[in-house]
């Protein structure tokens, strides 16, 4: 459908997000091995741990806080009338209420040098019940409504709010962090949607800088 608002979004435009879901799950992976390893390694693994830890929890939260802030409220002006769509957005609501403050128990687990292996692990195992739960549900139920009800145009201006509302620091870690392992077909997915001279930037500045710093392991 083309209207004065652009075209209804594509599949195509819904790949950045189901990207950036894939990068959650990459490091949902990996925090199950922090989960097995807390309290053994030395402490430059343990600093290579919160690095690539809060990367992930900052990204998570930042994502979260775009759907709540921009995504959500423009759907539900659409979806006025359709109940089941915006019982869909109280959902997402809900379950990012609930990974917020599982968040922020690890974040604490990890300050505090007194938490034992057990502890960091259920918290974990907490975390990521809640995540992989919700990252399926948005894509089942709450992509279709995207896709459904937002036009390329409308999309263009809450990702440009989105990126306004980043620091220059998170922008310039928000390209490699997504893109962190990812298969090649989607690198260049990723990198299509930069204009030109930040995949400069990206390339030779950015991403080399990302490299280098220790993570995870
Ligand atoms: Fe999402």
């Amino acid at each position: 459908m083309t209207t004065v608002e652009g075209s209804l979004l594509t599949e195509d435009d819904m790949e950045i997000m189901r990207i950036l879901h894939n990068a959650f799950r990459r490091d949902a992976a990996r925090l199950v091995t922090v989960a097995e390893r807390f309290g053994t390694v030395d402490a430059e693994t343990h600093d290579a741990v919160l690095l690539g830890w809060h990367g992930f929890s900052s990204g998570l939260h930042h994502h979260h806080t775009i759907e709540d802030d921009h995504i959500w409220p423009h759907l539900r002006d659409k979806l006025a009338d359709r109940p089941d769509d915006l019982a869909v957005l109280d959902d997402m609501e809900s379950e990012h209420s609930l990974i917020d403050p599982a968040l922020a128990a690890i974040e604490a687990a990890f300050d505090d040098p007194e938490t034992g292996r057990d502890e960091v692990a259920e918290r974990i195992d907490g975390l990521l019940t809640l995540l992989a739960g919700h990252l399926a549900h948005e894509e089942k139920d709450a992509f279709p409504l995207m896709k459904g009800w937002l036009t390329t145009r409308e999309w263009a201006v809450i990702n440009r709010t989105a990126m306004k509302e980043l620091s220059f620091s998170e922008i310039a870690e928000l390209g490699p962090y997504i893109l962190d392992s990812a298969p090649p077909p989607d690198v260049r997915r990723v990198l299509a949607e930069f204009p030109a001279p930040l995949r400069l930037v990206h390339r030779f500045w950015w991403n080399p800088r990302y490299q280098r710093a220790r993570r995870w392991e």
